[in-house]
This record gives structure tokens, sequence and C-alpha cells, in this order.
């Protein structure tokens, strides 16, 4: 795992932009796995600029969201197919084609489970995949206590996450209480994972996932067992981490590890 401490969420923005601006660059069709909700904005702007500036060519990446609240009527602003077409396929100048999500208003809501990941599996897997972090630990919607090979499925939102996301709603009880979500072990099939967060709110969780042991109650804590993760954080979210020398003195040093697994 590579920990990277940067000034300010501008700045992780701006690491991420690049990033996966250099992956786009080398695979014009990867599989972007993308998040929703406040981390990845900046990123998906930072993404829009370089793209506006011929600094990035993103018109024919697939990218696959990790996740749609279950119930949530057509058009609704909250909705992540709403969301993801507003800020990522729009402002990137993707194919809407190629940008899938699951489908929260399936009359069969464990079928579309199902075919999201088969969908997954025939577009050949997710090549990067970007992750934001609960205040619980939570990637995707996988809740604490989710299983650490679970795959996409319908999951119920913990009580934590509906009044984080309250805000992108009129009041807390129209937070929608289920979701479908990638599972861990989804997760886990890309090749490539970074994830961001910023702000102190995350603190606890980033200490959690990067220094804890391995656990469910923390399920971002899974991503140890990938070999190759990047995590990009400002000041406040890695506040408490305690090998902070040691992620700066890694990050001075990171030409001499390029290529290696981490
Ligand atoms: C969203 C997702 C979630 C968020 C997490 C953090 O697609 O999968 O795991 O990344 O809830 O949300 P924000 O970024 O709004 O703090």
């Amino acid at each position: 795992m590579d920990v990277v401490i940067l000034p300010d969420p501008a700045a992780v923005g701006s690491r991420a932009a690049h990033l996966i601006a250099q992956r786009a660059a080398a695979d014009p069709e990867m599989v972007l796995g993308i998040a929703t909700g406040s981390s990845p904005l900046g990123t998906y702007r930072e993404l829009a600029l370089l793209r506006a500036q011929g600094k990035a060519t993103l018109d024919r990446l697939r990218c696959f969201a990790l996740d749609e609240y279950v119930g949530l009527p057509d058009g609704h602003p909250a909705r992540y197919a709403v969301v993801v077409a507003d800020e990522v396929t729009a402002p990137l100048g993707l194919d809407p084609a190629n940008v899938h999500v699951p489908d929260g208003s399936a009359a069969d809501v464990h079928r579309a489970c199902l075919d999201y990941e088969q969908a997954l599996t025939a577009a050949g897997g997710v090549d990067l995949q970007i992750l934001g972090i609960g205040t619980n630990g939570h990637i995707g919607f996988n809740e604490p206590i989710s299983s650490l090979a679970s795959r996409t499925r319908i999951k119920a939102l913990s009580a934590q996450t509906r009044r984080d996301n309250a805000r992108f709603f009129s009041s807390d009880d129209a937070v929608p209480t289920h979701c479908i979500t990638q599972g861990l072990g989804t997760i886990l099939d890309a090749q490539e994972i970074l994830l961001m967060a910023q702000g102190p709110s995350k603190a606890d969780a980033v200490a959690a996932a990067i220094e804890g042991p391995v656990t469910s109650m923390c399920p971002a804590s899974v991503l140890q067992f990938h070999p190759r993760v990047t995590v990009l954080l400002d000041e406040d979210a890695a506040s408490r981490l305690t090998l902070t020398d040691y992620y700066r003195f890694v990050a001075d040093a990171e030409p001499l590890l390029v290529g290696e697994n981490r």
C-alpha cells in the first residue's frame, strides 16, 4: 500500500486526476471504477480540466459505478445514476453507453446484482478503481461486518451512513434504507485501487483501514490484501496515522519503487 499525505483536498484531487489521466493514456479503453459522494468530486473536476486543456483523453473510457440507492424515483437528484451523469459522464466527455450504474429501480433487484457482476466480468474487470471511505470504514456501501468475500448485492445502510448522507436529501428520513453495492470481493478484483479521503471526519476510519487489523468491522481494512493500492490523504484525514514519517519517506523514494508490489 502506498500512503501519500498531501497538504489539502485540492492536492488530493489533482494527484488523483493526474494518476487517472496517466493510466488512461496508457490504456484509453480501460475500465475505471467510479465512486460517488464528495470525496472524488475534486478529482472529476480536475480531470475535466485536464481534458479541456488537451492533457487527458478520456472519451473511450468504460466506467462502472460502485453502488446505487434502491427505490429512488427516476431523475431524483441523489440517485447515483444522475450524479454520475452530471459529475462524470458529461464533464469527462464519456459515451453514456459505456457508463454503468447498478439498477436501483429494477423490479428484481437480486437479478440486477447478478447482471451487474456479469457486465463487469464481460468488460474484463476493473482496471483502476476509485474509492472513498465512509466514517464507519465502509467502501462502496459495504457496511461493517460485510463479508470480506462479498459480491454485488442488496445491502441495508447503517444508521451512521444514512446520517452522513442526509446532506444529499431533504431530511434524514428521506435517505433510502437500502442500496445495491459491489461487494468487497468484487472491489478486490480490480487491478489497481485508488482510495482518497479528506477531512478530520475520516481520520479514524483511515487509521483503522491502513494500520488496524483486517476486520469486517472496518471493511476498508480488506484493502490490505490487495497488492496495488494507493491512498491519497489530506493532512486532516491522515491525522490519526502513526507511521506518517515512514509514509513521507516512502513517497519521496517513490521513483525507486515503481512497479513493485506494495
Ligand atoms: C459512494 C461510495 C461510498 C463513499 C463514502 C464516502 O459511491 O461508494 O463508499 O465513497 O460513503 O462518501 P463521501 O465521499 O461523500 O464522504
